[in-house]
């Protein structure tokens, strides 16, 4: 699949603990071409009490790779994001462009702690809601309080979230537990949206060419394209998935 647009990547260089050089994160783009990604959604972390500088470094970091990215002429285009680790505060360090939306849409990436307690994560994103965003759950797998939980991610869902998967979840690097729960949501057209998580060239790589394949196999083309291509740039746009 060509077009691909990956939502959730740690791309820019020496920001958080993704890629740590410019060559790292060029290297990381020219794999993520190679993979068929055309568009990113570059997602460091943000969490509370993060200086407001740390805007102007992310944009410096963005400027660089933009540049060699023209120098080794990759068709990749790159938009800003961050990963908000959500807190109360975060409706008033998006509101201040602390922390940043999806591009310049109403769509947030939202991360939880693993461990988090699903009331919490429940009211977080309701109070994101409220304030008129649309929250995309960050690798919803990884939650103990939802990840194979059907009636809580049904929940979430009335309450209008949106949903990510990783794609080490479904292709069974993250155990089988996961992998199984991953595919259930897919069966049942649950999730909308697929990505890297990529925050390096080894483990965590921005690869996701066999993972679209296996969907489309799995689960048919047109899904395939929703996940990949079409709600991306829907959320790109501001639109309603
Ligand atoms: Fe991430």
């Amino acid at each position: 699949m060509e077009g691909i647009v990956d939502i959730h990547n740690h791309i820019l260089p020496g920001v958080d603990d993704g890629a740590r050089s410019i060559k790292e994160a060029a290297d990381m783009c020219a794999l993520a071409v190679e993979e068929g990604i055309r568009t990113i959604v570059a997602t460091p972390h943000y969490h509370l009490g993060m200086q407001a500088a740390g805007n102007e470094r992310r944009d410096n970091a963005l400027q660089l790779l933009e540049e060699e990215i023209e120098i080794r002429g990759l068709k990749l285009q790159i938009y800003r994001g961050n990963e908000i680790y959500y807190s109360v505060q975060a409706v008033e360090d998006l509101r201040a462009g602390k922390a940043r939306t999806m591009g310049s849409s109403q769509y947030v990436l939202t991360e939880f702690s693993p461990g988090a307690e699903y009331s919490y994560i429940r009211q977080g994103l309701s109070n994101l809601i409220q304030n008129g965003y649309f929250p995309v759950v960050a690798h919803v797998e990884r939650y103990k309080a939802v990840a194979c939980e059907k009636s809580r991610i049904y929940e979430l869902l009335e309450l209008g979230s949106y949903l990510q998967i990783n794609v080490s979840g479904i292709m069974g690097m993250s155990g089988r537990k996961i992998k199984v729960f991953c595919n259930e949501m897919l069966g049942e057209e649950l999730v909308h949206f697929v990505a890297t998580d990529a925050h390096d060239l080894k483990n965590r790589a921005p690869r996701i060419r066999k993972c679209a394949d296996y969907i489309i196999k799995k689960y048919g083309a047109a899904y395939a394209k929703r996940l990949f291509i079409d709600n991306p740039q829907k959320m790109l746009w501001d639109e309603y998935l």
